[in-house]
């Protein structure tokens, strides 16, 4: 049976991280692309990851590049190209840097590998997909974003965290785009079974539903040189499996949405069922209103940044 193909282009901390959860997983054959200012980083990483698969027991193999070559046909392609916020940097900072190397990576890659389902992490994360939507002009339920499942996992930590439970009992959501206007869902929070209003009261949940909003800066704010990675590096294998696998997991991801909740032709985060045709269907949820109306703050927030965008790139 052939392995699948799972390429990373951007070679960085999350890029890098994403190679070895997916090469420990065999999720597939990796492939790590990166254009650094030395030519030769991303083979170095490839092959001390490819080393260490006799201690941890696999066989994918991993391959560093800095050409697309390397990359044909792939059935998934990840991209982590780009610049990473700093303390002070909103991930909208990113936009005008990272919106020419998304175009550039999206004509590559509607090149090299025309079938792939593309994953994309680079920030500001709702313009950056639709960026590459724009220019690849794949069919937009194979391009869709990497963002609920890190920071409904964010918030998933800080509920274990506090109840004193298991993570693997924590179950919950988060829609909107990944800035601070998104909308952490309660109505659709539970642990073990029990909705999570049962457990905690309205102001220690809203502590930390604010604190997950915030979660990205937290570790910005600790790190000093860059953003988090490990985890946003287990969110997006987490999809890559969904993909390769064909899983149908139903997990929070920012999905191109027209008449879908209302959105108009945006990537916002929603549930949707994630399998080898990528976005395979988007689940409508009724909200209540202070969710609906949450959600469509994110959602103009996220319709002020692709404007910033597509003025940027047309000037
Ligand atoms: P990093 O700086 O460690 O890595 C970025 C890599 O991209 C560098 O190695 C750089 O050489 C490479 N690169 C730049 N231009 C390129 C091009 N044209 N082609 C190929 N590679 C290119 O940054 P890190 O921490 O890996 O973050 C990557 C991106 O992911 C950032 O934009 C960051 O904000 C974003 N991010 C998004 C998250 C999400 O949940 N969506 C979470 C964490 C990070
Ligand atoms: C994060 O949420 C910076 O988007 C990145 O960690």
């Amino acid at each position: 049976m052939r392995r699948a193909k799972i390429s990373i282009i951007g070679a960085g901390n999350v890029g890098a991280t994403t190679a070895h959860w997916c090469a420990a997983a065999e999720l597939g054959d990796v492939v790590l692309l990166d254009i650094p200012a030395t030519e030769d980083m991303p083979k170095g990483k490839a092959l001390d990851l490819r080393q260490s698969s006799p201690i941890m027991g696999f066989d994918s193999a991993v391959v560093g590049t800095t050409s697309y070559d390397d990359t044909v046909d792939s059935d998934v392609v990840v991209v982590t190209a780009g610049i990473a916020r700093k303390p002070g940097m909103s991930r909208d900072d990113l936009l005008a840097t990272n919106a020419k190397i998304v175009s550039s990576v999206a004509e590559q890659v509607a090149k090299t590998s025309p079938n792939a389902v593309v994953i994309l992490v680079s920030n500001p994360l709702d313009a950056m997909v639709q960026r590459f939507l724009q220019v690849s002009k794949f069919p937009s339920c194979r391009v869709l974003g990497q963002a609920g499942v890190l920071d409904t996992a964010r918030y998933r930590t800080f509920l274990a965290m506090e109840l004193g439970v298991s993570v693997e009992d924590v179950s919950a959501l988060l829609m909107g785009g990944h800035g601070d206007t998104m909308v952490p869902m309660p109505s659709c929070t539970s642990v073990g079974g029990i909705p999570i209003r049962r457990l905690l009261s309205e102001e220690r949940l809203a502590e930390i539903v604010d604190r997950a909003r915030k979660g990205g800066a937290e570790i910005v704010s600790l790190l000093k040189t860059g953003s988090a990675y490990y985890a946003p590096a287990a969110a997006t294998a987490q999809m890559v499996e969904a993909v390769v696998k064909d899983k149908k997991r139903l997990i929070p991801c920012a999905a191109y949405c027209d008449k879908e909740y209302g959105v108009g032709g945006y990537y916002v985060g929603v549930p949707i069922i994630l399998g080898s045709g990528g976005v395979e269907k988007i689940v409508e949820l009724k909200l209540d209103e202070q969710e609906q109306a949450d959600f469509n703050k994110s959602v103009d927030a996220v319709k002020e940044l692709v404007a910033a965008m597509d003025k940027l790139m047309a000037g």
